[in-house]
């Protein structure tokens, strides 16, 4: 294994900080899981135009290859390695009514947390056995779960085209044949041990075995962050009387992308703006403002459709998850009332 070629133009944080004296100071090491170096920038190295390019094979990972994930957790989250991760999941403590009650701009509100088991690797350095044993644990949790919360795991294995289809435009599935998980090697083994859970209404869903083993997701049309932040918190809660998640004192929940760690939560609405969408200059000086991301509507890497765009919270670690949601809708306040102005 050599040192990888970068081109002149790329910016990812991998190219930033993989500096010839760090590749060589972490080539050989392997953690005890037997992940590697080479393991952890691949898909960054494939995919030139990544903004970041590496995944975690476990939580060992993180520190072992600290002298390359640190920088990179530092220049995404501002996130020291003296600083701690503080949690607060409470909902009393949100301050955040209907940004848009009457439902002008506002199309729907959705908050996710990823999970990884704390007794197994992370996703790309799982064993197909592994990814099994996960989806059975996974599974047999959400079975236990009662009342509003109470649904039905789906695996992808053996799902007709047309459901699976529909799912994925919904906002409801996962896509497939991600190029930047793909090389990450969490595509292995597709579609086997992957799947949904969700509730009849589907506003309580899990993803099992994607980028992280869960994606724990509480969604509904319209704008009560609230509401939403409510029963994820309680989803979150419950499972955790089931299940053990991988969590660190300093880097909070173990995540497989060091974007994701901390709160592992992404708070968004899919808001229609198309008076600031045509002044990207004005909407970004104040999704900067307040630390958000716009993406589009169908998810990362895809494009606004119809002035709706994707607003969420950019910073998950070094926050609180009541900060987090918190920063998304002062953010979306604000944008309303930008919109409203032009
Ligand atoms: P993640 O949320 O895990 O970071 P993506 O950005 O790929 O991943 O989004 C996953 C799916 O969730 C996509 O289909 C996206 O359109 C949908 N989604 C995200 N935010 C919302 C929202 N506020 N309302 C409805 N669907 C949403
Ligand atoms: N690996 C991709 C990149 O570096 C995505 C990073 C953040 N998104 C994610 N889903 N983890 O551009």
């Amino acid at each position: 294994m050599y040192y990888p070629e970068f081109p002149p133009d790329c910016k990812s944080l991998l190219c930033k900080y993989l500096s010839p004296e760090i590749y060589a100071s972490l080539k050989e090491k392997k953690t005890r899981y037997g992940f590697t170096l080479e393991q952890l920038i691949r898909s960054g190295v494939k995919n030139v135009d990544s903004g970041i390019g590496v995944y975690a094979g476990d939580e060992e990972s993180y520190e072992l290859f600290a002298p390359l994930l640190n920088p990179i957790i530092r220049e995404y989250h501002g996130f020291g390695p003296e600083d701690r991760h503080i949690s607060d999941m409470d909902p009393s403590h949100l301050r955040a009514e209907n940004p848009d009650p009457e439902e002008k701009y506002i199309l729907s509100t959705r908050i996710r947390v990823g999970r990884n088991l704390h007794c197994f690797p992370l996703g790309p350095n799982l064993a197909r056995r592994e990814r099994l044993i996960v989806e059975c644990m996974v599974s047999d949790a959400l079975k236990a779960l009662d009342g509003e919360l109470a649904g039905e795991y789906y695996p992808l294995l053996g799902m007709d085209e047309a459901t699976k289809r529909q799912l994925i435009e919904d906002h409801f599935l996962f896509k497939e044949g991600d190029r930047f998980l793909e090389a990450a090697g969490l595509n292995r083994d597709w579609p086997e041990g992957r799947g949904i859970f969700h509730n009849r209404e589907k506003t309580f869903l899990v993803w099992v075995n994607e980028e992280d083993e869960l994606r724990i997701i509480s969604m509904q049309p319209g704008g009560d962050i609230q509401a939403v932040f409510a029963r994820l918190a309680k989803a979150v809660e419950e499972l955790q009387k089931q299940l053990t998640f991988a969590f660190s004192e300093r880097l909070g929940y173990i995540t497989s992308c060091p974007t994701n760690l901390g709160t592992a939560m992404r708070a968004s609405v899919h808001i229609k703006l198309p008076r600031l969408g045509a002044k990207m200059e004005a909407f970004k000086a104040i999704t900067d403002r307040y630390d958000l991301q716009i993406r589009g509507i169908h998810g990362e890497h895809s494009e606004s459709e119809g002035g709706v765009y994707d607003i969420s919270n950019k910073r998950r670690l070094g926050i609180t998850e009541v900060q987090a949601v918190q920063q998304m809708a002062d953010g979306v306040v604000a944008l309303i009332e930008a919109e409203k102005k032009l």
